[in-house]
């Protein structure tokens, strides 16, 4: 959940490190720091809080330093503070981690019983005093680094710099995400590919049990049993993406309001409208063995597992395949039955959550078929997977997820129309209403936008609320479940979804004056009945707003404020329209509420530990 980054190279890298980190916050932000060596001495800034608190303390760095590494945290063993920040340093060794020590207690145990005093309350400072220890031993920073991860059990992203071999930093990997960059006299690594397009687009992708020694004119890799490794150099032709907010408030709002163009790039390339086909090949579903599977599981956490309970009704209703939807974190040790006829899918904006990876490579071992559906290049999750396709949404920096969930919803909905050709169930109406939705959604989208001022007005109304609730019906379900964790990942709100069926078993005891109900009702799915629902929550006097459409009377008679969305043929794109106006509305509940719209509390962009 933590950002590292290191340059070795010629040129002066302190501002590099320091903007390589800026693109690296959205992985975590309570408090960083960056270590470089100049002159054989290694010198440290730490701050806690965000990098704004550690920008004025560069200037006290040897400004000539070619040799660095920075670090931003997500605090997983010690609270967020300037002791626990990294790097970890100590007799002219500093290091950065990413990840988990699952053993650091026994280690801890250990090494204060041999006498060694520590800083910080963190996992990682083990490394630190371990290092140290085999040093005096072996001389050799890297035979020393193999027998201190001979020590260590858990996952592990690390950057390792010492006095011992000045202008050289190691680079461990296991079950953390890192990517080295190869670039003229400099190289560098870091946690995502991101933080490097600024200055390579040619990289080296580790894997699990990989050490690599990085210097300005080369880097090399081996395994962790000395082996030297011939690794291959991908060339990305990925263009520097806009780390920017492009004039918005926020990276949210910004990507609010790039679906319109996300959503009709993805048709404009997935779909050749003119022909009424999907471009079935660019989807790589054909490169599955179709014929073997039998059973879909989908597995992702989040956000995105909300977005693979919607694929999971598209897919069955288009291409009748059963599909199971399911928690990574909950797939993962459930011990599921899995053979062949099992398609694994796993649904990720970044391809490093830690969970979803630990399912796919699960799924793997068990024969099963494994296709990725994701947003960034060369993640680990499509590294793992047969295969992969990729959203293409741009980079997503605000923490709660917008458009890379639209654009999953856009993408399952047109992987269930291609499987349904290749399982040859696909009705000639049923495409033809697919088609009629998708010519007229990009529009439909760009529609929305201007629901701000109103839904401002109503975040206005309710933005003192203690609590919300969320309700819907089949497709609209999920929209729900989405609303009310975007609602509370920002606001700090605690918000439910619900669906709307469940309401008397249970949550209708929580009805009164002060509950704000949001229900997602749309003509397309269970009207009638959900129309009930309101019915029973207006007479407990529930204050009810209601998205969906605005063409029934009754509606209107029922609840308080009316969110109108254009009307879709089809129940899965409707669902898209709808969780539009939920994203802006928790916007506007954290903009009256004054929380951290882009980095709520708590919360990193990529979770990379269990
Ligand atoms: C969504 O707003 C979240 N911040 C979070 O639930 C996220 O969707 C989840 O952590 C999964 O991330 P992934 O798509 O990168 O795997």
């Amino acid at each position: 959940m933590c950002g590292v980054i290191g340059f070795s190279g010629v040129t002066p890298c302190v501002t590099s490190i320091f903007n390589g980190l800026k693109r690296l916050e959205y992985r975590g932000y309570d408090s960083s720091g960056i270590a470089v060596m100049a002159d054989q001495r290694i010198s440290v800034v730490k701050s806690k809080g965000k990098l704004n608190q550690l920008e004025p303390l560069l200037a006290s760095l040897p400004a000539d330093a070619c040799v660095g590494m920075g670090h931003t945290r997500w605090a997983t063993h010690g609270a967020p503070s300037t002791e626990n920040a990294h790097p970890h340093s100590d007799e002219g060794i500093s290091i950065i981690h990413n990840g988990i020590l699952e053993n650091y207690k026994e280690l801890k145990i250990k090494l204060l019983e041999e006498g060694v005093s520590f800083l910080s309350e963190t996992d990682s400072e083990v490394v630190v005093h371990l290092l140290r220890a085999e040093l005096r031993l072996v001389h050799d920073v890297r035979k020393a680094l193999l027998n201190v991860i001979g020590k260590l059990e858990g996952a592990y992203a690390l950057g390792v710099m010492t006095q011992h071999e000045p202008g050289v930093i190691y680079v461990v990997k296991n079950a953390s995400p890192i990517v080295l960059g190869i670039g003229h006299n400099e190289n560098f690594f870091a946690s995502d590919v991101l933080a490097l397009l600024p200055h390579t687009n040619r990289f080296i992708f580790p894997e699990d049990g990989e050490l690599a020694r990085i210097v300005p004119d080369g880097v090399e890799v081996w395994d962790f049993f000395g082996k030297k490794l011939d690794k291959e150099i991908v060339s990305l032709n990925q263009e520097e993406a806009r780390a920017d907010k492009g004039g918005y408030r926020h990276y949210m709002l910004k990507e609010i309001h790039e679906q319109p163009a996300v959503l009709a790039n993805t048709i404009e390339r997935l779909v050749d409208l003119e022909a009424g086909e999907v471009r079935g090949e660019l989807t790589g579903l054909c490169k599955l063995d179709l014929a073997a599977v039998r059973k879909i599981h989908i597995v992702a956490c989040g956000t995105a597992f909300y977005a693979g309970l919607m694929g999971r009704y598209q897919i069955e209703s288009f291409a009748r395949l059963p599909v199971d939807c399911e928690l990574a974190s909950e797939f993962r040790y459930r011990n599921p039955c899995l053979d062949r006829s099992t398609l694994v899918i796993a649904v990720t904006q970044s391809g490093e959550t830690a969970d979803t990876l630990a399912c796919i490579k699960h799924a793997k071992k068990a024969g099963c078929q494994t296709f990725a559906l994701c947003n960034v290049l060369y993640s680990s999750v499509p590294r793992e997977s047969d295969v992969t396709l990729y959203m293409e949404a741009g980079p997503e920096i605000g923490v709660a997820s917008t458009k890379a969930f639209t654009s999953m919803v856009l993408n399952f909905f047109l992987m269930s129309l291609e499987l349904a050709r290749l399982r040859g169930v696909r009705s000639p109406e049923g495409m033809e209403r697919a088609l009629e939705a998708l010519r007229i959604l990009p529009n439909q989208v760009s529609s929305l936008m201007s629901l701000e001022a109103r839904i401002s007005e109503l975040a206005g109304e309710l933005f003192e609320s203690g609590h919300c609730l969320f309700l819907g019906r089949g497709h609209f379900y999920p929209v729900a479940l989405e609303g009310a964790l975007k609602l509370k990942e920002i606001s700090y709100i605690h918000a439910e979804g619900y669906a709307a069926g469940e309401l008397k078993h249970g949550p209708i005891a929580l009805i009164d004056k002060n509950m704000p109900v949001i229900a997602i009702i749309n003509t397309c799915q269970d009207f009638e009945k959900t129309l009930s629902n309101l019915e029973e929550i207006h007479a407990r006097e529930g204050q009810l707003i209601v998205v969906g459409q605005d063409k029934d009377r009754r509606l209107e008679d029922l609840c308080r404020y009316m969110i109108p969305c254009p009307v879709s043929p089809e129940p899965a794109l409707q669902a898209l329209l709808n969780v539009i106006p939920l994203q802006m509305f928790a916007y506007f509940m954290a903009l009256h509420r004054g929380t951290d719209v882009d980095q709520p509390r708590n919360l990193a962009k990529s979770v990379t530990v269990e």
